[in-house]
Protein backbone atom coordinates (compact mmCIF):
# COMPACT_ATOMS: atom_id res chain seq x y z
CA UNK A 1 0.00 0.00 0.00
CA UNK A 2 1.15 3.54 -1.17
CA UNK A 3 2.23 5.32 2.25
CA UNK A 4 -0.29 8.72 2.27
CA UNK A 5 0.98 11.80 0.52
CA UNK A 6 0.12 15.39 0.69
CA UNK A 7 1.02 18.29 -1.41
CA UNK A 8 0.99 22.32 -0.44
CA UNK A 9 1.07 24.07 -3.60
CA UNK A 10 1.95 27.85 -2.70
CA UNK A 11 1.86 30.73 -4.88
CA UNK A 12 4.57 34.12 -3.81
CA UNK A 13 6.71 31.23 -2.00
CA UNK A 14 10.17 32.42 -2.97
CA UNK A 15 10.63 34.92 0.08
CA UNK A 16 8.13 36.23 3.26
CA UNK A 17 4.83 34.79 4.25
CA UNK A 18 5.05 32.14 1.21
CA UNK A 19 8.08 30.90 1.72
CA UNK A 20 7.41 30.32 5.55
CA UNK A 21 4.37 28.71 4.84
CA UNK A 22 6.42 26.34 2.40
CA UNK A 23 8.72 25.76 5.50
CA UNK A 24 6.42 25.06 7.94
CA UNK A 25 4.55 22.43 5.24
CA UNK A 26 7.76 20.97 4.49
CA UNK A 27 8.63 19.88 8.48
CA UNK A 28 4.80 18.94 8.84
CA UNK A 29 5.35 16.21 5.90
CA UNK A 30 3.65 18.00 2.75
CA UNK A 31 5.57 17.46 -0.61
CA UNK A 32 5.50 20.88 -1.90
CA UNK A 33 4.69 22.82 -5.57
CA UNK A 34 6.43 26.22 -4.92
CA UNK A 35 5.71 29.24 -7.48
CA UNK A 36 7.19 32.68 -7.45
CA UNK A 37 9.45 34.45 -10.11
CA UNK A 38 12.61 34.77 -8.45
CA UNK A 39 14.12 31.26 -9.68
CA UNK A 40 17.52 31.63 -7.46
CA UNK A 41 15.46 31.45 -4.45
CA UNK A 42 12.75 28.84 -5.16
CA UNK A 43 15.59 26.71 -6.11
CA UNK A 44 17.12 26.86 -3.02
CA UNK A 45 14.38 26.73 -1.08
CA UNK A 46 13.04 23.51 -2.66
CA UNK A 47 16.79 22.30 -2.60
CA UNK A 48 17.00 22.74 1.17
CA UNK A 49 13.77 21.56 2.04
CA UNK A 50 13.75 18.20 0.06
CA UNK A 51 17.39 17.82 1.85
CA UNK A 52 16.65 18.88 5.69
CA UNK A 53 12.82 17.59 5.42
CA UNK A 54 12.46 14.68 2.93
CA UNK A 55 9.84 16.00 1.24
CA UNK A 56 9.36 15.99 -2.49
CA UNK A 57 9.40 19.60 -3.80
CA UNK A 58 9.30 21.48 -7.15
CA UNK A 59 9.01 25.14 -8.38
CA UNK A 60 7.39 27.00 -10.86
CA UNK A 61 7.66 30.32 -12.66
CA UNK A 62 5.11 32.74 -13.53
CA UNK A 63 4.19 36.23 -13.64
CA UNK A 64 0.37 36.46 -12.35
CA UNK A 65 -0.71 39.15 -14.28
CA UNK A 66 0.03 37.19 -17.60
CA UNK A 67 -3.26 35.17 -18.32
CA UNK A 68 -0.98 32.28 -19.81
CA UNK A 69 1.07 32.17 -16.69
CA UNK A 70 -1.80 31.79 -14.61
CA UNK A 71 -3.45 29.22 -16.58
CA UNK A 72 0.01 27.20 -16.46
CA UNK A 73 -0.21 27.26 -12.67
CA UNK A 74 -4.23 25.80 -13.20
CA UNK A 75 -3.38 22.96 -15.44
CA UNK A 76 0.10 22.18 -12.92
CA UNK A 77 -2.86 22.09 -9.73
CA UNK A 78 -5.13 19.87 -11.96
CA UNK A 79 -2.94 17.31 -11.80
CA UNK A 80 -2.16 17.03 -8.26
CA UNK A 81 -3.37 13.90 -7.23
CA UNK A 82 -3.45 14.56 -3.24
CA UNK A 83 -3.38 18.48 -3.12
CA UNK A 84 -4.05 19.22 0.02
CA UNK A 85 -3.44 22.52 0.73
CA UNK A 86 -3.36 25.84 -1.79
CA UNK A 87 -2.32 28.66 -0.40
CA UNK A 88 -2.79 31.69 -2.93
CA UNK A 89 -0.31 34.32 -1.21
CA UNK A 90 1.36 36.16 -4.31
CA UNK A 91 1.08 39.74 -4.37
CA UNK A 92 2.30 43.53 -3.91
CA UNK A 93 1.38 46.91 -3.72
CA UNK A 94 2.08 50.34 -4.81
CA UNK A 95 2.19 53.53 -2.55
CA UNK A 96 1.07 56.64 -4.91
CA UNK A 97 -2.34 57.89 -5.22
CA UNK A 98 -4.27 55.99 -7.76
CA UNK A 99 -4.40 59.07 -10.33
CA UNK A 100 -0.49 58.98 -10.24
CA UNK A 101 -0.42 54.89 -10.89
CA UNK A 102 0.26 53.70 -14.22
CA UNK A 103 -2.90 52.30 -14.96
CA UNK A 104 -1.68 49.09 -16.28
CA UNK A 105 0.01 48.29 -12.92
CA UNK A 106 -2.81 48.80 -11.22
CA UNK A 107 -4.81 46.21 -13.50
CA UNK A 108 -2.02 44.06 -13.13
CA UNK A 109 -2.55 43.97 -9.16
CA UNK A 110 -6.04 43.39 -9.43
CA UNK A 111 -5.07 40.26 -12.26
CA UNK A 112 -2.76 39.21 -9.41
CA UNK A 113 -4.90 39.83 -6.33
CA UNK A 114 -7.84 38.39 -7.45
CA UNK A 115 -8.04 36.39 -11.19
CA UNK A 116 -4.80 34.37 -10.44
CA UNK A 117 -6.53 33.20 -6.71
CA UNK A 118 -9.72 32.55 -8.04
CA UNK A 119 -8.81 30.63 -11.14
CA UNK A 120 -6.06 28.76 -9.32
CA UNK A 121 -8.73 27.84 -6.48
CA UNK A 122 -11.28 27.26 -9.25
CA UNK A 123 -8.88 24.57 -10.54
CA UNK A 124 -7.94 23.08 -6.75
CA UNK A 125 -11.93 22.76 -5.90
CA UNK A 126 -12.85 19.71 -7.74
CA UNK A 127 -10.58 17.31 -6.54
CA UNK A 128 -10.56 18.82 -3.09
CA UNK A 129 -14.16 18.43 -3.22
CA UNK A 130 -13.98 14.71 -4.50
CA UNK A 131 -11.48 13.81 -1.82
CA UNK A 132 -13.49 15.40 1.08
CA UNK A 133 -9.94 17.18 2.22
CA UNK A 134 -8.32 20.21 1.65
CA UNK A 135 -7.13 23.96 2.70
CA UNK A 136 -7.62 26.85 0.47
CA UNK A 137 -5.51 29.96 2.22
CA UNK A 138 -6.68 33.14 0.25
CA UNK A 139 -3.28 35.66 1.93
CA UNK A 140 -5.44 38.71 2.33
CA UNK A 141 -5.02 41.37 4.53
CA UNK A 142 -6.17 43.93 6.96
CA UNK A 143 -6.29 46.71 4.52
CA UNK A 144 -8.88 44.52 3.33
CA UNK A 145 -11.17 45.98 6.14
CA UNK A 146 -9.75 49.34 5.55
CA UNK A 147 -9.63 52.53 3.25
CA UNK A 148 -6.69 54.61 2.74
CA UNK A 149 -4.94 57.19 0.06
CA UNK A 150 -2.65 55.63 -1.82
CA UNK A 151 -3.69 52.19 -1.15
CA UNK A 152 -6.50 52.33 -2.92
CA UNK A 153 -6.76 49.27 -4.92
CA UNK A 154 -4.60 47.50 -2.80
CA UNK A 155 -7.42 47.78 -0.11
CA UNK A 156 -10.17 47.08 -2.73
CA UNK A 157 -8.25 43.67 -3.84
CA UNK A 158 -7.75 42.31 -0.70
CA UNK A 159 -11.62 42.80 0.16
CA UNK A 160 -12.15 40.88 -2.59
CA UNK A 161 -10.35 38.06 -1.15
CA UNK A 162 -11.97 38.11 1.93
CA UNK A 163 -15.57 38.00 0.78
CA UNK A 164 -15.00 35.71 -1.73
CA UNK A 165 -13.43 33.61 0.83
CA UNK A 166 -16.28 33.51 3.76
CA UNK A 167 -18.99 32.70 0.45
CA UNK A 168 -16.25 30.37 -0.55
CA UNK A 169 -16.76 28.71 2.72
CA UNK A 170 -20.28 29.12 2.84
CA UNK A 171 -20.70 26.97 -0.55
CA UNK A 172 -18.10 24.00 0.07
CA UNK A 173 -17.98 23.31 3.84
CA UNK A 174 -20.38 20.22 4.09
CA UNK A 175 -17.70 18.81 1.31
CA UNK A 176 -14.78 18.71 3.79
CA UNK A 177 -12.61 21.62 2.41
CA UNK A 178 -11.36 24.44 4.34
CA UNK A 179 -11.39 27.99 3.06
CA UNK A 180 -9.55 30.84 5.25
CA UNK A 181 -8.81 34.73 4.37
CA UNK A 182 -5.40 35.17 6.13
CA UNK A 183 -5.80 38.95 6.95
CA UNK A 184 -1.56 40.07 8.63
CA UNK A 185 -1.09 43.40 9.52
CA UNK A 186 3.08 44.80 9.01
CA UNK A 187 4.53 41.69 8.60
CA UNK A 188 8.54 41.40 7.67
CA UNK A 189 9.33 40.49 4.22
CA UNK A 190 10.67 41.61 1.15
CA UNK A 191 7.35 43.45 0.08
CA UNK A 192 8.27 47.09 1.94
CA UNK A 193 11.50 46.84 0.08
CA UNK A 194 9.93 46.40 -3.39
CA UNK A 195 7.93 49.67 -2.38
CA UNK A 196 11.12 51.40 -2.32
CA UNK A 197 11.17 51.74 1.73
CA UNK A 198 14.60 51.39 3.18
CA UNK A 199 14.21 48.21 5.65
CA UNK A 200 15.97 47.67 8.93
CA UNK A 201 15.79 47.28 12.68
CA UNK A 202 14.06 50.74 13.08
CA UNK A 203 11.45 50.28 10.12
CA UNK A 204 10.59 46.70 11.55
CA UNK A 205 9.82 47.52 14.97
CA UNK A 206 6.49 46.27 15.92
CA UNK A 207 6.09 44.41 12.85
CA UNK A 208 5.07 40.50 12.71
CA UNK A 209 7.63 37.64 11.83
CA UNK A 210 6.31 35.36 8.92
CA UNK A 211 6.79 32.25 10.98
CA UNK A 212 4.20 33.87 13.53
CA UNK A 213 1.25 35.15 10.75
CA UNK A 214 2.00 31.45 9.45
CA UNK A 215 1.34 29.71 12.43
CA UNK A 216 -1.48 31.57 13.89
CA UNK A 217 -3.19 30.94 10.32
CA UNK A 218 -2.83 27.06 10.66
CA UNK A 219 -3.75 27.29 14.26
CA UNK A 220 -6.76 29.20 13.10
CA UNK A 221 -7.98 26.56 10.39
CA UNK A 222 -6.86 24.05 12.77
CA UNK A 223 -10.56 25.76 14.69
CA UNK A 224 -12.47 26.36 11.66
CA UNK A 225 -12.11 30.04 11.76
CA UNK A 226 -12.37 31.74 8.49
CA UNK A 227 -11.11 34.91 8.86
CA UNK A 228 -7.66 34.78 10.61
CA UNK A 229 -6.20 38.33 11.87
CA UNK A 230 -2.93 37.30 13.54
CA UNK A 231 -2.57 39.80 17.03
CA UNK A 232 -4.56 41.20 19.25
CA UNK A 233 -4.13 44.70 17.86
CA UNK A 234 -5.20 44.16 14.65
CA UNK A 235 -8.11 41.70 15.73
CA UNK A 236 -9.00 44.90 18.10
CA UNK A 237 -8.36 47.23 15.44
CA UNK A 238 -10.69 45.46 12.65
CA UNK A 239 -13.39 45.07 15.31
CA UNK A 240 -13.74 48.92 15.69
CA UNK A 241 -13.25 49.74 12.26
CA UNK A 242 -16.35 47.47 12.01
CA UNK A 243 -18.49 49.64 14.10
CA UNK A 244 -17.52 53.09 12.88
CA UNK A 245 -19.27 55.34 11.14
CA UNK A 246 -17.92 55.90 7.33
CA UNK A 247 -17.36 59.96 8.63
CA UNK A 248 -15.46 58.91 11.75
CA UNK A 249 -13.46 56.56 10.56
CA UNK A 250 -12.23 58.97 7.30
CA UNK A 251 -11.26 61.19 10.00
CA UNK A 252 -9.21 58.29 11.92
CA UNK A 253 -7.64 57.62 8.39
CA UNK A 254 -6.46 61.26 8.32
CA UNK A 255 -5.25 61.34 11.25
CA UNK A 256 -3.27 57.65 10.94
CA UNK A 257 -2.23 59.20 7.36
CA UNK A 258 -0.08 62.07 9.08
CA UNK A 259 1.98 59.22 10.52
CA UNK A 260 2.10 57.10 7.50
CA UNK A 261 3.39 60.57 5.67
CA UNK A 262 6.27 61.33 8.35
CA UNK A 263 7.01 57.44 8.01
CA UNK A 264 7.12 57.55 4.17
CA UNK A 265 9.66 60.78 4.59
CA UNK A 266 11.87 59.18 7.08
CA UNK A 267 12.16 55.95 5.31
CA UNK A 268 11.51 55.95 1.62
CA UNK A 269 13.74 56.47 -1.35
CA UNK A 270 11.76 56.79 -4.75
CA UNK A 271 12.65 54.95 -7.22
N1 LIG B 1 4.27 42.15 4.45
C1 LIG B 1 3.15 42.71 4.90
O1 LIG B 1 3.17 43.64 5.74
C2 LIG B 1 1.81 42.16 4.45
C3 LIG B 1 0.67 42.47 5.20
C4 LIG B 1 -0.56 41.97 4.80
C5 LIG B 1 -0.66 41.16 3.69
N2 LIG B 1 0.45 40.87 2.96
C6 LIG B 1 0.28 40.00 1.79
O2 LIG B 1 1.07 38.84 1.97
C7 LIG B 1 1.37 38.27 0.69
C8 LIG B 1 2.83 37.88 0.65
O3 LIG B 1 3.62 39.05 0.74
P1 LIG B 1 4.97 39.16 1.59
O4 LIG B 1 4.75 40.17 2.63
O5 LIG B 1 5.45 37.81 1.99
O6 LIG B 1 5.92 39.85 0.49
P2 LIG B 1 7.17 39.31 -0.36
O7 LIG B 1 8.24 38.82 0.54
O8 LIG B 1 7.49 40.43 -1.28
O9 LIG B 1 6.60 38.08 -1.18
C9 LIG B 1 5.70 38.26 -2.25
C10 LIG B 1 5.65 37.01 -3.09
O10 LIG B 1 4.68 37.19 -4.12
C11 LIG B 1 5.27 36.98 -5.40
N3 LIG B 1 4.72 37.92 -6.36
C12 LIG B 1 4.53 39.25 -6.19
N4 LIG B 1 4.03 39.79 -7.31
C13 LIG B 1 3.91 38.78 -8.22
C14 LIG B 1 3.47 38.70 -9.56
N5 LIG B 1 3.04 39.80 -10.22
N6 LIG B 1 3.49 37.51 -10.19
C15 LIG B 1 3.94 36.41 -9.55
N7 LIG B 1 4.38 36.43 -8.28
C16 LIG B 1 4.36 37.59 -7.62
C17 LIG B 1 6.75 37.22 -5.20
O11 LIG B 1 7.46 36.48 -6.20
P3 LIG B 1 8.94 36.89 -6.72
O12 LIG B 1 9.52 37.75 -5.70
O13 LIG B 1 9.67 35.62 -6.89
O14 LIG B 1 8.74 37.65 -7.93
C18 LIG B 1 6.98 36.71 -3.78
O15 LIG B 1 7.19 35.34 -3.80
C19 LIG B 1 0.95 39.32 -0.36
O16 LIG B 1 -0.27 38.93 -0.94
C20 LIG B 1 0.76 40.59 0.47
O17 LIG B 1 -0.19 41.44 -0.12
C21 LIG B 1 1.70 41.34 3.32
Amino acid sequence: MTPHTRTAFITGASSGIGASFARRFARDGYNLILHGRREVLLKGLCEDLARTCGVKTEYLLGELSNPDDIRRLEERIRTIPDLSVLVNNAGSATINHFSEEEIDGQEAMIRVHTIAPIRCTHAALPGMMARHEGTIINVASTAGFMVSPGSAVYCAVKGFLISFSESLHLEVKTSGVRVQALCPGFTRSDFHERLGYRVGKEFFRGFFSPDFVVAESLRDVAKGKVVSIPGWRYKASVAIRRLLPGRVMYWLVEVYGARQRATKRKFHTPG
